[in-house]
C-alpha cells in the first residue's frame, strides 16, 4: 500500500477539521501502513513543530472522536512541514523531491485555479511516477470549460486510474445505503419508473452560513457548490440503472448516462422551474445572525431550488425537485419519492381530501433513517364505512453509530486503488454541462435573487421544491384499530 501522503492545504479549514483528524483516528485503529507519513504542505511559513503544535491543539478538541495522547504524539511524530507557494511548479517540486521514491498519494485541498501548477509541479519533482495517486478536492473547475481544461491538464501528467476525484458525499455510509436499498430490495425496483413515481425531491439544508468561507463562495453561490456535486451525485444514486456489477467503472457509467440525459436548462422556464434566493439576518436556534453580503457585491446565491428533468424510457415526466440553502432552518439531507395516486378510491370521501399520495423519505442527515407513507384504516365514524388515514412506518438504523466519517471511508479506498466512490472525468464534465446550462438561463432570464430570514425553509416562492415534511402529517392514533 502506498505508504506517503503529501497533503496540499494542510492549513486550511478543511485539513484541520476533517482530513488530519480522520487520518489520525485510521492510524489509530491500525489501518494505515507501518511506514505511514504525511506531509503537510502549505504556503504559510510554519515549520514541523509549530505545525505539529497547530494539530496538537486541534485534536485536543475533536468531538467525534477522543485519542488517546500517545496515538496524537505517534501521529505528530509521522507529520512534517514544508512550506510550498503552489502557483509555481518549481516551488512545489522542490517540496516533495525528496520523497520521490516512495509510492506517494498527493491530496490537492486547494482551490482549484492551483490544480494545474500545482500537478505540473508534482510531476516535476517525481511524486507522479506509477504507482502513485492524486486525490482531489470538489469543485474540479467552475464551469464546464475550466473543468474540461484541468481534467485535460492533469490527465497529460498521471493517468486517469491513478486520479480520485472526492465527492465526499460518496463516502458517508448513509448515501451509499441508498444505492443497497435501491438494488438489494426487489420491493423498491417494481415501481421505481415514471410509471409509478409522481416526484422525486432532494434536499440538503443547512445551517450554517457562508462565513469564513466568503472569497471562495462569492465566486461559486449555492449551485456551484453544492448541486454540481453532492445534490446531482444523490440524484445519479437515485436514478441510475443497474449497474453490471459494483466494479466502480460500471457505476460510474451508469452514473454518466443519468447526467447526459438531464435536460439542459432553458430561459423561458427559468421563473417557473428555479428560485435563487439569499438569506437576510435571521434567528437560528434563538441565535441572532447576520445577512450574508458577499465582497464586490457578488450576485452570487446561498439557496438554490431547481427542478430537474431526466429525458429517458424510466423517467420521462418525473421532476426531481433539487433543493439546498444555507442558514435554513435545520440541518437536513433528504430524499423523498412520492408515488402516483391510486388509479380508484374505494373509500369515504370520494373526493380524497384526506388521501396522501405513498412517499418513501429516506434521510441521510443528521441521523439516517427511512420512512414509508401508506394509507391505513381506521375504524370509520360509521358501522359499515372505510375510512383511511395516513399511516408512517418508520425504520430507524442503529448502524449509524461508529461509522466512519466520510474521509476517513475515502482515504481508505484511496489507499487501496477502489475508485467507487470517486467521481471520474466524464462524470465531472456532464455534471457541469447541466449546471451551466442553469447559470447561463439564469443570466438570459435575469432571475432575480429572492431574499429569505436566516432560520427559515427559503424564500417563499420556494415551497414546490421543498419535500413534504412528514412531521406535518398527523401521527395515526394506533386506538382505531
Ligand atoms: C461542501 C460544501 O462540499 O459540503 C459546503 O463546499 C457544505 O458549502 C458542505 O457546507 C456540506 O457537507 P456536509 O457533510 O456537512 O453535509
Amino acid at each position: 500500500m502506498h505508504d506517503t501522503l503529501l497533503l496540499f492545504g494542510a492549513t486550511g479549514d478543511l485539513a484541520q477539521r476533517y482530513l488530519f483528524p480522520s487520518l489520525l483516528r485510521l492510524m489509530g485503529d491500525g489501518l494505515l501502513p507501518e511506514g505511514f507519513r504525511v506531509r503537510a504542505l502549505a504556503l504559510s511559513p510554519h515549520d514541523t513543530d509549530k505545525f505539529r503544535g497547530i494539530l496538537r491543539e486541534r485534536f485536543a478538541s475533536l468531538s467525534h472522536y477522543t485519542p488517546t495522547a500517545e496515538q496524537v504524539e505517534a501521529f505528530l511524530e509521522r507529520v512534517d512541514y514544508r512550506s510550498v507557494d503552489m502557483r509555481t511548479p518549481a516551488s512545489v517540486a522542490d517540496a516533495v523531491r525528496d520523497l520521490a521514491d516512495r509510492p506517494c498519494v498527493s491530496y490537492l485541498s486547494i482551490p482549484p485555479g492551483l490544480y494545474m501548477s500545482t500537478c505540473e509541479g508534482l510531476a516535476l519533482g517525481g511524486a507522479f511516477a506509477a504507482p502513485s495517486r492524486l486525490m482531489l478536492e470538489k469543485p474540479i473547475g467552475a464551469d464546464l470549460a475550466s473543468a474540461r481544461e484541468i481534467n485535460a491538464t492533469i490527465g497529460r501528467l498521471i493517468d486517469e486510474d491513478r486520479i480520485f476525484r472526492i465527492d465526499h458525499y460518496l463516502g458517508k455510509a448513509a448515501v451509499q445505503n441508498l444505492l443497497a436499498l435501491r438494488f438489494g430490495n426487489a420491493l423498491l425496483e417494481a415501481v421505481w419508473n415514471r410509471n409509478y413515481i409522481d416526484s422525486v425531491h432532494i434536499l440538503v439544508s443547512e445551517s450554517e452560513g457562508v462565513d469564513g468561507r466568503n472569497s471562495y463562495y462569492a465566486r461559486s453561490g449555492a449551485l456551484r457548490d453544492m448541486v454540481q456535486s453532492h445534490i446531482l451525485q444523490l440524484l445519479c444514486l437515485v436514478a441510475m440503472e443497474p449497474p453490471a456489477s459494483l466494479e466502480a467503472d460500471r457505476i460510474r457509467d451508469e452514473k454518466v448516462k443519468v447526467l447526459r440525459a438531464l435536460r439542459p436548462f432553458c430561459a423561458k422556464e427559468a421563473r417557473r422551474h428555479s428560485v435563487r434566493g439569499r438569506y437576510t439576518a435571521g434567528t437560528i436556534n434563538g441565535e441572532p445572525v447576520q445577512a450574508y453580503s458577499p465582497p464586490d457585491d457578488s450576485d452570487v446565491e446561498t439557496f438554490v431550488g431547481v427542478t430537474a428533468h431526466i429525458d429517458n424510457w424510466r423517467w420521462a415526466g418525473v421532476p426531481f425537485h433539487l433543493c439546498t440553502g444555507k442558514r435554513m432552518a435545520d440541518r437536513s439531507t433528504v430524499v423523498t419519492v412520492t408515488l402516483k395516486p391510486v388509479t380508484h378510491w374505494l373509500f369515504e370521501r370520494p373526493d380524497r381530501s384526506n388521501a396522501v399520495p405513498n412517499r418513501l423519505t429516506f434521510r441521510l442527515q443528521p441521523q439516517e433513517d427511512i420512512e414509508l407513507g401508506l394509507m391505513s384504516s381506521l375504524a370509520g365514524p360509521e358501522w359499515g364505512t372505510l375510512e383511511l388515514q395516513p399511516l408512517e412506518l418508520e425504520l430507524s438504523s442503529e448502524t449509524g453509530q461508529n461509522r466512519r466519517i466520510a474521509y476517513e471511508r475515502l482515504f481508505l479506498d484511496a489507499f487501496h486503488g477502489n475508485h467507487a466512490l470517486f467521481v471520474r472525468n466524464d462524470e465531472v464534465e456532464a455534471a457541469w454541462a447541466w449546471i451551466d446550462s442553469v447559470v447561463d438561463a439564469w443570466r438570459e432570464d435575469n432571475s432575480p435573487l429572492q431574499p429569505y430570514p436566516a432560520g427559515s425553509w427559503g424564500p417563499e416562492d420556494a415551497t414546490v421544491f421543498l419535500p413534504e415534511r412528514f412531521d406535518a402529517v398527523a401521527r395515526p392514533s394506533r386506538d382505531g384499530r
